[in-house]
């Protein structure tokens, strides 16, 4: 976008910084930052969704602003809504305060939010899309890859040792990676509405899966829904970890699964098998979880349910830790993907490299090949 104030362009970034605080607390809404500018450019209000069901982004900002809006820039990460949902149209909102100028990041892809910046244009506004619009649809991928795939955003990561174990031969895993690297799942976990593993990570290791921040309090962090896919209902027992009272859980069983020990102790969803394989049927499962309002999955592993997710085409992102240990036996990282020979191997790109510790973290993202998703 070539008309942008530098002031512009500062006062998005503040707002993509914003928007990432509603991070796993605002599905199935998206997350999203707003500064208002006075007409001097001086920033007079700031906001952002907090919660679903709560004020949009561009409420709060235009209610700290107060008079000071009048005349002035509205920064919104997404394209103002034009729709009554649970709260008013943010457009209307923004005509109303009286600012002359609103510039968005990413248009709306909803079709139900979509004309908000044409409601704006009408009323007399200036209005432009597109100012930080890579960044912005960053901090949102997860909501916006559910709009695009009418299923939650998944993200699957898994702890290995540099030969890419995630277990020894003995099956014993505690621990592969670093306080560093433990506690930046605990921020994944944190950012995401749903923390998923399989039956054989649910026996061997009777996980826990909520969410610990050192100095933030139980108020400050958003646990997301824990999930066991335990087909057979033979995992998860009375006085496992994963069932106290830290998040909800949710059992995902198949359809003919005797699981009456499960009454009492925790949700069950029942669920289609896999048409080939063994578990449950990974789409359906994932469309349970939408159905729930789930629009981000961490896929916690362990490899056979990776592999099942992988051969559904159903993981959209995934963060390895990598940690300088080597252990020459032991489980893979992922299980059987459905691939058997190099031509069909799932390339990724590397969009992030970091140091935690002594661990190295390898982010990625599936480059789409032939490979259609199943449904
Ligand atoms: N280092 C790490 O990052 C990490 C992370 C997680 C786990 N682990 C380790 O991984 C080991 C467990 O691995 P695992 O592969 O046995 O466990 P898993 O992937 O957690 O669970 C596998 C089980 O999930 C169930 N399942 C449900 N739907 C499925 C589907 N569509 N496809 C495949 N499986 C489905 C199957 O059992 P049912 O059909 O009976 O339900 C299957 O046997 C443990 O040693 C654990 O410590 C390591």
């Amino acid at each position: 976008m070539a008309t942008a104030a530098p002031v512009e362009t500062a006062a998005m970034r503040r707002a993509i910084e914003l928007a990432a605080r509603g991070l796993g607390r605002t599905s199935p809404n998206p997350v999203v930052g707003c500064v208002v500018l006075d007409s001097e450019g001086r920033t007079a209000g700031e906001g952002w969704h907090e919660r679903a069901g709560g004020p949009h982004a561009e409420v709060h900002a235009l209610r700290a602003a107060g008079e000071r809006a009048r005349g002035g820039t509205a920064l919104v990460t997404l394209e103002p809504c034009n729709h009554t949902g649970r709260t008013g149209p943010c457009a209307r909102a923004l005509i109303e305060a009286g600012v002359a100028r609103v510039v968005y990041a990413v248009a709306d892809p909803n079709p139900t939010a979509t004309g908000g910046a044409l409601a704006l244009a009408e009323a007399g506004i200036d209005v432009e899309g597109g100012l930080l619009a890579d960044e912005a649809a960053a901090g949102n991928e997860a909501w916006l890859t559910s709009v695009l795939r009418g299923r939650p955003f998944v993200l699957w990561k898994y702890a290995a040792t540099l030969d890419g174990r995630i277990a020894a031969a003995d099956g014993t895993s505690r621990w592969i990676s670093s306080p560093e690297s433990r506690a930046d799942v605990h921020r994944l976990r944190a950012a995401a509405d749903a923390v998923i593993v399989g039956s054989g990570t649910a026996r061997a290791d009777d996980p826990q899966l909520g969410v610990r921040i050192a100095g933030l309090s139980d108020d400050e962090i958003s646990q997301p829904l824990r999930v066991v896919v335990d087909s057979g209902a033979t995992a998860v027992k009375a006085g496992a970890r994963v069932l106290d009272g830290t998040a909800p859980t949710l059992i995902a069983v198949a359809e003919d699964a005797d699981a009456a020990h499960l009454e009492g102790l925790a949700p069950i969803v029942r669920l289609p098998r896999a048409a080939e394989g063994r578990g449950l049927h990974i789409p359906a499962l994932l469309q349970a979880l939408h159905a729930r309002d789930v629009r981000s999955v961490l896929l916690e592993g362990g490899p056979t349910l990776a592999g099942a997710f992988l051969a559904a085409g159903a993981v959209d992102k995934v963060v390895g830790y990598l940690a300088p240990v080597l252990l020459g036996a032991g489980p893979a990282a992922v299980g059987d993907a459905g691939i058997t020979t190099i031509a069909q191997a799932l390339r990724l790109d590397v969009t992030d490299t970091a140091r935690l510790g002594p661990d190295l973290r390898i982010t990625a993202t599936p480059i789409r090949h032939s490979r259609p998703e199943e449904n």
